[in-house]
């Protein structure tokens, strides 16, 4: 029998956020996998361009097949449960298309958006969302206007069902990381927490944290990322 319990050296690991639009999903995450280069990897659901949503997880899976790589993060907003419950339904479907049959897949949640934040988030996530413009795959500020980018933005705000760990799906994930939201350097914070949760629950992925010198160059080196794809 495969023993789902433990976790050592073969472990696999998967984050999936759960926040609403402009939180900082794609700054933390590259804040962290540049401190991880070989061995964590980020799929952008913003990079995704096709009609197979299921694309997502079949290229995260793809890359946390390799060899070297131990942690993927799955970014995409999962602001509802059944958004959250797809990621889990394609996880079984897909698993073993692209993994052995007894790989060990241990499943993280980033919570990025606290409920009682909300309006403080609705703020901040506005302003830097102007600020972004067109630097981001399919919400352009040139393109889309004030008026549209502010109604997706609230749409996301309207429908989020926020980290409920007693029900299903949530009670699915192995570990949960709940950020706070602030508006200073809010990234970085994110990233030396979930630095610092994992490393505790699952030192195998992270034995030994990264110097804090090293985690402030990876965090201002995520602050100028560019997306690559664009959507049209
Ligand atoms: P979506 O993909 O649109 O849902 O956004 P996201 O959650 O991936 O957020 P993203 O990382 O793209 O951040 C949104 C904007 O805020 C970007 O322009 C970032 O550069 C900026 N940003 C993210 N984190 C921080 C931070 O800690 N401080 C500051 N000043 N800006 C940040």
């Amino acid at each position: 029998a495969i023993d789902y319990e433990k976790v050592d050296e073969h472990t696999k690991f998967l984050i999936f956020p759960i926040s609403v639009i402009g939180c900082g999903k794609t700054t933390t995450s590259q804040t962290l996998v540049n401190l991880f280069p070989e061995s964590w990897g980020h799929i952008q659901n913003d990079d995704i361009t096709g009609k197979d949503k299921s694309q997502l997880m079949k290229k995260s899976l793809e890359l946390l097949s390799k060899k070297e790589v131990k942690c993927v993060i799955v970014d995409r907003n999962n602001h509802q449960f059944r958004e959250r419950q797809q990621l889990f339904d394609w996880l079984d479907e897909l698993k073993e298309d692209y993994l052995a049959y007894d790989t060990n897949i241990k499943v993280i949640g980033v919570s990025f958006a606290p409920y009682d934040k909300l309006p403080e988030i609705k703020d901040i996530t506005m302003r830097r969302v102007i600020n972004r413009g067109n630097n981001h795959q399919s919400i352009k500020w040139d393109e889309l206007g004030e008026k549209k980018v502010v109604g997706i933005m609230s749409g996301f705000l309207k429908r989020y069902q926020p980290v409920s760990l007693r029900r299903s799906p949530d009670n699915m994930f192995d570990l949960m990381v709940e950020l706070d939201f602030g508006e200073v350097d809010s990234s970085l914070t994110n990233a030396k927490q979930i630095l610092s949760e994992i490393h505790k629950a699952y030192p195998i992925l992270i034995p030994e944290i990264p110097k804090d010198d090293e985690i402030d160059a990876s965090f201002r080196k995520s602050l100028d990322y560019k997306p690559t794809v664009q959507k049209r």
